[in-house]
């Protein structure tokens, strides 16, 4: 058939110029009969399609240099080839090496359903651990291939041959078979990754179900072009109870099940993420400006891509927040428990306030308790109209109301204001009546009016000029400055005003009814989180807020986790904090949910909001102030996750941006960073047991999945870190070059050596090792080290360990790409 196949190629393709697209569109090319009779007959033989597959490509191309050698790069050839260059022999190799290395994924997964059947969680168990750490090895290992380079001939499969040279003789065809088909044009695929049956198994497995039907109708078409023999086996595990079914009915029963089961998605969407990387370098990135890029299999790639992942991120199973991994200790379970620290010491400078009557002091701290809504103020912020709000407040309800409007191009708003001066004098005089939440409200209103006030005179350009820059007046920086001292927050509009305060919950449209929880995904994606103050009525600017309260409200899982590591670490309970990382893993997994695809609606839309909320949000910054703003904002998230995890600190913009936006942020979560930062970090922690382990008689196994539990933590804020990273490149363009290759590539390459390999080290290094205890965890670590010690490929050799940077060479244009999506 591969004869038959080229033949038929070489005379479309070869003698017609494979170039001339437009001439193929008006002018069917058609096969003469004496190739295509022979070819069609051949492949009715062996069910398929006449045309070049996957099989034809990879599966049933290549042999072996040394016959009893392994299956690697240095030993493998293809059979046949089009073009004769490295290009292509790379392409299809990479290709070959996966799927030799995909077969103990195979072999896990069939167990996986045998173990379902016989309702054997333990099994399962020990199944999930194994798929896990293939996908990891095919993933981490083996995907970086296609991007290896030598001196000599530079990238081994170079994005231009393959674009231009390779690619178009492979690609989808329109041809017509003269004398067969009614002589009517027939439609093809060319061979393409969709073909494998690998990754179709696997989400056979994890129930991922195709919410498009447009996607799952390529993806059956995809199925037409596999050998008969894996369609029969798909087909055949179709028809047995998933995992996803399974695993969800034991839910609470069976907790570490689910985390296990949503590690695997993890590390399929870790697979998917990286062969984006593929795809956006060799086909998104190649194909003419202005032209949808699509793939050998003639989808739209992107969209088509990325509809895969998102339905795979579909496919977890949500573990109700109340269902416990661990058993937590009953005063941890009442409340997050926040170790007490004599903030005295603290290094962390807080302004300072007038002093404070005491039952203010309590008020003030229920408002910004950190817990119930993550980092979101306690209390539901009030929604003031002209009926509720207090009195003298009513002024800054009316102006704040006007703001959009009034402030557009050069507008009124600054008169308008003026033209209120007696109400804000009266206002100004009435502030100790306020009660704490009414003071916040009335402060972040005061935020925005003041920014209003500054930027309507110069909101027209990006630029600021000096003769527009404007004086606030007493009679507003003075009562702004008074409430911001008494309420301990910062006197300038910050993230604590867009985002922290700025949030309600709409009802539920059915029933009316209120929600039961703070901010979540999913409200979010009902539409049900509306912001309650903005500058600029755009809904890009409902959009964007909207998600950020989304995230915070989400980040009460994280917050939680942390709370309770901190105290497993000071109990020294390697259990408990074991079951803290998987929760933490979890919680910032949920937090990643939060950040959708791009908005919606033309990709400029996130350009231009940034662009104009610049004048009002900050306008004497930089642009690189800007982007660092839309990365961490002043949240505490990011600042108390690599804190909490021990992430080596950088001297990159982004890591003194974090540093400094601790004096933004509310007094509570000032403590919270305080408390961790003085506290031991996990990666500390996890320092000491592994090195102690032998004196302390710690189980092995116990050190190593809390290893593995922590790594996994890491790989998840990279993720986090990732997405935030798009949306800056997204907001910031002007600035994205910079953000990416030089602060994104520090911010990745510090989480990447935080990474540890501690325990695995010291297996490789041959150092005596307590016996391993036979239970789960160790089966899945002796799998682990097995993967370590395999030496198929000289790429996989120079790999250090698991969980460290993979050392194939690579271009460095790759680098810093590589490294930034996960
Ligand atoms: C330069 C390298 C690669 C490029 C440019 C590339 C491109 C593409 C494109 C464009 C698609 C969408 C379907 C289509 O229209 O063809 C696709 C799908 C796919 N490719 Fe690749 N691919 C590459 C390497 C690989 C490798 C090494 C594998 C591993 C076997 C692979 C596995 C898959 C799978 C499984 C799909 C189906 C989508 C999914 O399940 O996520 N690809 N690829």
């Amino acid at each position: 058939a591969y004869i038959r196949g080229s033949q038929g190629i070489a005379y479309i393709r070869g003698s017609q110029g494979f170039e001339q697209d437009t001439r193929e569109k008006k002018n069917i090319p058609v096969l003469p009969r004496y190739i295509a009779s022979g070819w069609i007959k051949i492949s009715e033989k062996i069910g398929r399609n006449p045309m070049l597959d996957y099989s034809d490509c990879v599966l049933d191309n290549w042999e072996r240099l040394d016959k009893n050698g392994p299956i690697s790069m240095d030993n493998l050839r293809l059979l046949s080839r089009f073009t004769g260059v490295v290009d292509e022999e790379h392409f299809f190799k990479t290709h070959v090496i996966i799927e030799s290395e995909a077969s103990p994924v195979i072999e896990a997964l069939q167990r996986a359903f045998e173990c379902i059947e016989r309702k054997d969680t333990s099994g399962l168990m020990v199944q999930f651990k194994s798929l896990e750490t293939c996908l990891f090895r095919l993933t981490r290992t083996c995907l970086p291939i296609m991007f290896a380079s030598t001196k000599r001939d530079g990238a081994l499969c170079d994005y231009y041959i393959f674009f231009h040279q390779l690619r178009p003789l492979i690609k989808t065809w329109t041809v017509i078979y003269d004398g067969f088909y009614d002589n009517k044009p027939r439609r093809f695929m060319g061979p393409s990754g969709a073909m494998s049956s690998v990754l179709p198994c696997i989400d056979i497995l994890l129930g991922v179900k195709m919410s498009s039907i447009r996607l799952s109708k390529m993806l059956s078409a995809f199925e037409a072009y596999i050998p008969s023999d894996h369609r029969d086996f798909l087909v055949n595990l179709r028809r047995k109870v998933n995992a996803r079914d399974y695993v969800s009915g034991l839910k609470s029963t069976e907790p570490h099940l689910v985390y296990s089961f949503n590690s695997i998605i993890d590390r399929v969407l870790d697979f998917r993420w990286s062969h984006f990387q593929f795809v956006k370098k060799y086909v998104i990135e190649q194909a003419p400006k202005g032209t949808e890029a699509t793939g050998t299999g003639g989808t739209p790639a992107f969209k088509y891509l990325h509809q895969h992942i998102t339905d795979t991120e579909e496919a977890r199973i949500i573990l109700e927040s109340s269902t416990p991994i661990f058993q937590p200790s009953q005063a941890a379970q009442a409340e997050f428990l926040i170790p007490k620290i004599d903030l005295a010491q603290d290094s962390i400078e807080t302004p300072q306030g007038e002093a404070r009557g005491n039952q203010w002091e309590i008020e003030r701290q229920k408002f910004w308790k950190v817990g119930t809504n993550g980092f979101l103020c306690a209390v539901v912020p009030p929604i003031w109209t002209l009926q509720t709000a207090p009195e003298s407040c009513k002024v800054l309800v009316i102006l704040s109301r006007a703001m959009p409007n009034a402030c557009v191009a050069n507008g009124p708003f600054r008169a308008m204001v003026e033209g209120r001066k007696s109400e804000m004098i009266a206002f100004a005089e009435s502030l100790e009546d306020l009660n704490v939440t009414e003071a916040h409200t009335a402060c972040s209103l005061l935020a925005y009016i003041q920014a209003g006030y500054k930027a309507s005179g110069y909101a027209r350009n990006d630029e600021r000029k000096d003769e527009d820059s404007v004086e606030l007046p007493d009679w507003i920086s003075k009562p702004f400055r008074k409430l911001a001292e008494k309420l301990d927050r910062p006197a300038r509009v910050s993230y604590l005003d867009l985002v922290l305060l700025n949030w309600h919950i709409q009802k539920d449209d059915i029933k009316g009814r209120t929600a039961d929880r703070g901010p979540t995904r999913a409200l979010m994606k009902e539409g049900r989180i509306k912001i309650v103050h903005r500058f600029l009525a755009i809904p890009v600017e409902q959009w964007f807020w909207g998600m950020h309260v989304a995230i915070e409200g989400e980040a009460t899982d994280a917050i939680r986790a942390i709370s309770n590591g901190l105290q497993a670490i000071r109990k020294d309970d390697i259990l408990e904090f074991t079951g803290c990382l998987d929760a933490l893993a979890q919680g910032i997994r949920s937090i990643i949910g939060c950040h959708p695809d791009p908005y919606p609606h033309p990709s400029r839309a996130e350009l231009v909001l940034m662009r104009r909320l610049k004048g009002f949000i900050a306008p004497d910054d930089t642009l690189r102030d800007l982007a660092c703003f839309v990365y961490s904002g002043h949240s505490a998230i990011l600042p108390a996750l690599f804190k909490f995890l021990g992430v080596k600190r950088g001297r990159h913009k982004l890591q003194i941006w974090r540093d400094n936006s601790v004096k933004f942020m509310p007094t509570e979560h000032r403590k919270f960073i305080g408390v961790i930062e003085h506290s031991m970090s996990a990666r500390a922690y996890l320092k000491t047991l592994t090195l102690q382990q032998r004196k302390t008689r710690r189980r092995l196994h116990d050190v190593a999945v809390l290893e593995v539990s922590f790594n996994r933590c890491i790989e998840q804020l990279l993720r986090f870190c990732s997405r935030r990273s798009q949306l800056v490149c997204r907001c910031v363009p002007q600035e994205a070059q910079w953000f990416r290759e030089v602060q994104m590539k520090k911010e990745a390459e510090h989480l990447t050596r935080s990474h540890c390999a501690l325990l695995i080290g010291r297996k490789l290094s041959g150092a005596p090792t307590p016996a391993l205890a036979p239970s789960v965890p160790t089966a899945a670590l002796k799998a682990f080290v097995k993967t370590q010690q395999m030496k198929d490929s000289p790429d996989i050799r120079k790999r250090e360990s698991v969980g460290a940077p993979i050392r194939v060479k690579r271009r460095s244009s790759d680098q810093s790409e590589g490294s930034l999506i996960y």
